[in-house]
């Protein structure tokens, strides 16, 4: 399968390395990762070019990597400093070495030309780290799925009511309307409110509203990989306009996606609220809300993966609740023919 290169994934959470070798697979490529003495992160090809062993399989010594086979030891920059056994070393002992960017607990790695990497465009949003929000990590949900087929999910206001029906959604947006639109940087944004409507159940957890309220979903995806959905609610008799709704309890749920192959995608999600911001178990609370809705998705996804398998490239039925995702598909089309190009 051809991915997009020339750009950033999360290789994980900042927390799931340290001075042990960890291997990754992004992009149908192994990868090895850890951090030097210093707690910078390192990630190399993970194939030693003498007998092909993991490097995962090594030690890292200090700030370099050593093979678990005959001890060829490589830098952080995959250049091999040492053979045990003889002095000169190779011009081919190398492995090609990733550029990675730490921030806000996120390990992010360039998949495409080195040359390229450019740090500024590192997703980012003033509410990681603003005082007025509360910023909580989740988890690495696993997916036998098409990452085209996850973002579609992270895109698409439409199933809620029928996957999350105890969470995220219920039958009072059934019928309501979506926008679809490309802004700047090809950020495919899809949207509604659904007003004067009986809050859904995670609203009645956090916000506690009882009474109706209008409740709002913007999808953000960001090509190729990164999506953000801002959701809230407020009392429906403020009538909230668009602009004015941080003024309800509002939560931006954050969506890494790290394609790992063909069938199979990894989620990182995280999320950022303005509600409870003194009480640090409400993160945890959201999780478990969270956890009940994504394994929802993950089940839908992964039985819709296997049978479009199976339908050996049969055309969807087109809705109008896919302009997103169709809009979403072309970005990435395009993304795709302009690096064949270059
Ligand atoms: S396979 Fe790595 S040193 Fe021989
Ligand atoms: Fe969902």
């Amino acid at each position: 399968m051809k991915y997009v290169r020339n750009c950033w994934y999360v290789a994980g959470w900042s927390t799931d390395f340290s001075d042990q070798p960890r291997r990754a697979t992004i992009l149908e490529e192994n990868i090895v990762l850890y951090r030097q003495v210093s707690g910078q992160m390192v990630a190399l090809a993970d194939r030693c070019p003498h007998k092909s062993l993991p490097l995962s399989r090594g030690k890292v010594v200090g700030d370099n990597i050593r093979c678990g086979y005959h001890g060829l030891t490589f830098d952080c920059e995959g250049r091999c400093v040492r053979v045990p056994g003889q002095d000169n070393i190779p011009k081919s002992a190398f492995v090609r070495a990733y550029p990675l960017f730490e921030r806000h607990g996120i390990v992010w790695i360039w998949m495409g030309d080195p040359a390229r990497a450019d740090e500024t465009k590192v997703f980012d949003r003033p509410e990681f780290t603003s005082p007025e929000w509360a910023c909580h990590h989740g988890d690495a949900l696993h997916l036998r799925a098409n990452y085209l087929n996850v973002a579609d999910n992270l895109c698409d206001p439409a199933h809620v009511a029928y996957v999350h029906p105890t969470t995220l959604g219920n039958p009072e947006s059934e019928d309501v309307p979506i926008q679809s639109e490309k802004g700047d940087d090809d950020v495919v944004v899809t949207y509604r409110w659904i007003r004067n409507a009986p809050p859904i159940g995670f609203f009645r957890k956090f916000g506690g509203f009882v009474e109706n309220v209008d409740r709002w979903h913007y999808y953000y995806l960001y090509p190729p990989s990164t999506a953000m959905i801002d959701f809230g609610s407020s009392d429906a008799r403020l009538n909230l306009k668009p602009e004015d709704r941080h003024q309800g309890v509002r939560i931006l749920a954050l969506h890494f996606l790290t394609p790992v192959n063909a069938t199979y995608t990894i989620d990182r999600w995280m999320h950022i609220r303005n509600c409870e911001l003194d009480d640090e178990s409400a993160g945890e609370r959201m999780d478990e809300l969270f956890r009940i809705a994504f394994a929802e998705d993950k089940d839908v996804l992964e039985a819709a993966q296997l049978e479009e398998l199976k339908a050996n490239g049969a055309r969807p039925v087109r809705l109008a609740i896919d302009k997103g995702a169709n809009l979403y598909r072309g970005v990435i089309k395009s993304m795709l023919e302009s690096e064949a190009r270059a």
